[in-house]
């Protein structure tokens, strides 16, 4: 008789990018007979993909882990695996930490993960947090989990090669690395034909994408004109550019399609140039300045997000102020606001002092969230009376009668309609709004 299928949960935390290495995760256990389970009482495997970004994401997780404990007790056998970026940054003093992990692997090394379970399986803590300078796993189908069939993420590289003063990511995530154009439209394809009808491309810059083969140089705005060129019934979005290299040829591209979604999520991290060059982020205030303008001449109507650090090394009143100021000029649609948290081992930990006082960076980031719902309220209000194009994902999650979709922009509109499914576009006016999300009545809808 054959043995029980082994079944495993996984629970992720961080960015995108870790959801979609836990899809890729579960398709090579799926491929090697292990059964995704939604839950985690029934699971013989219990996997949590780890964040490192800041040190509350890291404690969070270890406070899970904790929580696992008594599973592990009544249990025994149980495996408890540690992924991602905790696992790789903290290696094998993981073990140290937390005596009930079993399993550390770092995110190149998920190949290797049934290996490994047969040694964890035996009783032994099993590792694996080798960093690859080539691994994208282009060949790997990611196991689409417990999504909506209409919105998915594909990560078109790996790694980082930036070196941002603060970021963990480097040491967590190694080098940069392209994929093959091929495998990335090949998988967009079949996504299509599954119903998928908006599209993510995930890296960590992804406009230094770059695919070398013979003599041709396949850029990030080639790549995006292939996919766009799939279909005009799929939307394309991508995250995350890097202010230095997104150019205007790029912004010309998007312009060009018009199912190359009109929304640019942009960190700006500071308004302050002496910050922004102690980020190392070869920007100043005025060239990313000089990007904004360029997307209101070439994209009008495109909203930008960004990213914001408050209270990054040595940051003075004034950096605040330029923040602020900038935010203000910018306009933002939407931001993801952070007060700065020291990561051992990168630039800024080895070199500068996290000198300012923990109430100074709570009071400063307060400054920067009170503004931003402003910013993004105001930005909400100005889509009052206008018609947009709306791809419906579902049932809106707060009432059964009522659906959910979203614009080209990548604003969330909620909305009534008699006859509808997800996946299908219908073109609601907004009639009324608050800072998160936009209310609608259909207009129409295309078949
Ligand atoms: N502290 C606070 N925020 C950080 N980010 C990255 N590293 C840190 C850190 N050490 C933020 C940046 C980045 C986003 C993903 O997380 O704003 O763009
Ligand atoms: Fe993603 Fe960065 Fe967190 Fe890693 S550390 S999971 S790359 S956000």
């Amino acid at each position: 008789m054959k043995p029980p299928q082994k079944k495993f949960y996984i629970e992720t935390y961080g960015c995108q990018m870790n959801f979609s290495d836990s899809e890729i995760v579960s398709s090579v256990l799926a491929d090697q007979g292990f059964a995704l389970s939604p839950n985690y009482q029934e699971a013989d495997i219990i996997f949590v993909n780890t964040c490192s970004i800041r040190e509350n994401a890291e404690q969070r997780i270890r406070n899970r882990l904790q929580q696992f404990r008594p599973l592990k007790k009544k249990k025994p056998g149980l495996i408890l695996g540690v992924l991602g970026c905790m696992a790789e940054r903290l290696k094998d003093k993981l073990f140290e930490e937390d005596s009930y992990v079993d399993l550390i692997v770092g995110p190149d090394a998920y190949r290797d993960l049934p290996r490994l379970l047969e040694e964890a399986g035996s009783g032994q803590k099993a590792i694996n947090v080798i960093l690859s300078a080539d691994e994208t796993y282009a060949d790997i189908n990611p196991v689409r989990a417990g999504d909506n069939q209409v919105t998915a993420f594909i990560s078109i590289m790996r790694g980082c090669e930036n070196h941002c003063a603060y970021c963990v990511v480097p040491a967590t995530r190694g080098h940069e690395r392209s994929r093959d154009p091929r495998t990335i439209l090949a998988e967009v394809g079949k996504l299509f034909d599954e119903g998928y009808r908006d599209i993510t491309l995930l890296g960590q810059n992804v406009n230094s994408y770059r695919w070398v083969e013979n003599e041709t140089i396949t850029k990030f705005p080639e790549l995006l004109e292939m996919v766009a060129g799939l279909s005009s019934d799929l939307r394309i979005r991508f995250a995350t550019s890097h202010p230095k290299d997104l150019s205007d040829e790029l912004l010309h591209i998007i312009a060009g399609y018009e199912n190359i979604c009109k929304s640019i999520h942009l960190p700006i991290q500071s308004g302050s140039s002496r910050m922004l060059k102690l980020m190392n982020r070869r920007y100043d205030r005025e060239g990313y300045m000089s990007r904004i303008d360029a997307i209101r001449r070439i994209l009008p109507g495109c909203t930008v997000t960004t990213d914001i650090i408050s209270g990054f090394c040595s940051e003075k009143e004034e950096d605040h102020l330029e923040t602020i100021s900038l935010m203000k000029w910018a306009k933002f649609d939407y931001a993801f606001m952070f007060k700065y948290s020291e990561r051992p081992g990168t630039p800024a930990a080895k070199r500068l002092a996290d000198d300012v006082p923990e109430e100074i960076k709570s009071r400063r980031l307060d400054e920067i969230i009170r503004l931003q719902q402003k910013l993004s309220l105001k930005s909400n209000l100005a889509d009052v009376g206008k018609i947009f194009s709306v791809l419906v994902e579902g049932k809106s999650k707060r009432s059964a009668s009522e659906w959910m979709g979203r614009t080209s922009q990548n604003k969330v509109v909620v909305f009534q309609s008699e006859s509808l499914r997800p996946g299908v576009y219908t073109d609601v006016r907004i009639i009324s709004c608050t800072a998160a999300t936009l209310r609608g009545e259909e207009v129409s809808s295309r078949p």
